[in-house]
C-alpha cells in the first residue's frame, strides 16, 4: 500500500474513515521529522502490533523556548516520506502550525509532578508543549497506541500519565533507544554535531555504563558522580544539567538501587548541541 500524505486533520479523518469501519487497529508514531533509524523503529514496533499505521511530522513550535532551535530545526520532507514509505507506513500527517493551533488558540495540556525536575527544570515551557501537541494530535488522528521512544523517558512518562488522566483511551507503547554502533543515541539533532563532536559524543552513554556498573557493585550516585562528571568535561562536555537516578515510575530521585526498577538519566550540551541519554539500571 502506497503511504498517503495528508495535511489536515479532515483529510485525515477521511482517509482513516474506511479502516474504522473495517474494525483496523490504528497505530500512531508522533514525530518532528528528520527521521531515522530510530523513528523507523517506533514505525517497525507500530506495524507489528496495528493494521494501519499514521505517522506525524510537525516541527511543533510550542515546546521550543525563543532561544531554542525552532527556526532551525531540521525539515527534510521528501527523505521522511522516502523512509516512511520503506518501512512500510500509511500516512503520513504533515499539519501545518494553523491546522494544529487555529487562529485565537487559547489551551494548553499541563501536567504536574513529573514535568518539574531534569528537562522540565531546565526547559520549563518543554512539557507543556509536548502534552498539548500530543493531546491535539491523538485527536485528530485518535488511534487504538501510540508509540514513544525511550530515547526521551521523561516525555514518556509525562504522555502515558496525561492519556491516564484526560482518558484518551489508547495504550502508550514503549519502544528501546537506537543506537549508533559507538553507543551514540540517534537523534535528529546529532546532524549539529561537528566531526570532533562525533567523536566525542559517544562519551555520553559511555559514562551512563560505568556509572551503572558502580550502582550494582553498591556505590551511592553521590560517590559516583564527580568521576563521571569529570569524563564529560574531560571529552568537551559541559556540565551536565542533570545526570541523576531516578524511580523508572516516579522519577523519585534515588541515590543508589535498591528493589525498584531505577532510571539513570543525563542531559549535557556539546559545544551548542544539547544531548540526552538514558538507560534502566537493575541491582545484579
Ligand atoms: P522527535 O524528537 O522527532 O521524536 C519522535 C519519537 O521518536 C519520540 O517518541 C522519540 O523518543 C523517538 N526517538 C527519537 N530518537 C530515538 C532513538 N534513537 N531510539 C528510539 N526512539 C527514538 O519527541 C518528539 O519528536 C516530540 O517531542 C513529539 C513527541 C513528536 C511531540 O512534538
Amino acid at each position: 500500500m502506497a503511504l498517503s500524505i495528508v495535511r489536515t486533520a479532515a483529510a485525515l479523518r477521511a482517509a482513516l474513515a474506511p479502516w474504522r469501519r473495517e474494525g483496523r487497529r490504528i497505530g500512531f508514531v508522533p514525530t518532528m521529522g528528520a527521521l531515522h533509524r530510530g523513528h523507523a523503529a517506533l514505525v517497525e514496533r507500530a506495524l507489528a502490533s496495528c493494521d494501519r499505521v499514521v505517522v506525524s511530522v510537525f516541527v511543533n513550535p510550542t515546546q521550543f523556548a525563543p532561544n531554542e532551535d525552532f527556526a532551525r530545526y531540521p525539515r527534510t520532507e521528501a527523505a521522511d516520506a522516502a523512509l516512511l514509505e520503506r518501512v512500510g507506513a500509511h500516512v503520513l500527517y504533515a499539519p501545518s502550525v494553523e491546522e494544529i493551533y487555529p487562529p485565537g488558540d487559547a489551551t494548553r495540556v499541563t501536567v504536574a509532578g513529573l514535568t518539574e525536575t531534569m528537562e522540565g527544570a531546565i526547559r520549563p515551557h518543554f512539557f507543556t508543549g509536548v502534552a498539548t501537541v500530543c493531546a491535539r494530535l491523538f485527536s485528530h488522528v485518535q488511534p487504538e497506541a501510540a508509540f514513544f521512544g525511550e530515547k526521551d523517558y521523561q516525555q514518556l512518562l509525562v504522555v502515558r500519565r496525561m492519556v491516564r488522566d484526560l482518558g484518551f483511551g489508547l495504550e502508550v507503547i514503549a519502544v528501546p533507544t537506537v543506537r549508533e554502533p559507538d553507543g551514540l543515541a540517534l537523534s535528529s539533532r546529532n546532524a549539529y554535531l561537528s566531526a570532533a563532536e562525533r567523536r566525542a559524543a559517544p562519551t555520553l552513554h559511555r559514562v551512563l555504563q560505568t556509572v551503572a556498573a558502580g550502582l550494582r557493585d553498591g556505590a551511592a550516585m553521590a560517590g559516583l558522580r564527580p568521576d563521571a562528571v569529570r569524563t564529560l568535561r574531560d571529552a568537551g562536555f559541559a556540565e551536565p544539567d542533570y545526570l541523576d537516578l531516578r524511580d523508572a515510575e516516579t522519577l523519585a530521585p534515588l541515590d543508589r538501587l535498591d528493589a525498584a526498577p531505577a532510571r539513570l538519566l543525563v542531559a549535557a550540551r556539546l559545544g551548542a548541541t544539547r544531548l540526552i541519554d538514558n538507560i534502566a539500571v537493575q541491582r545484579a
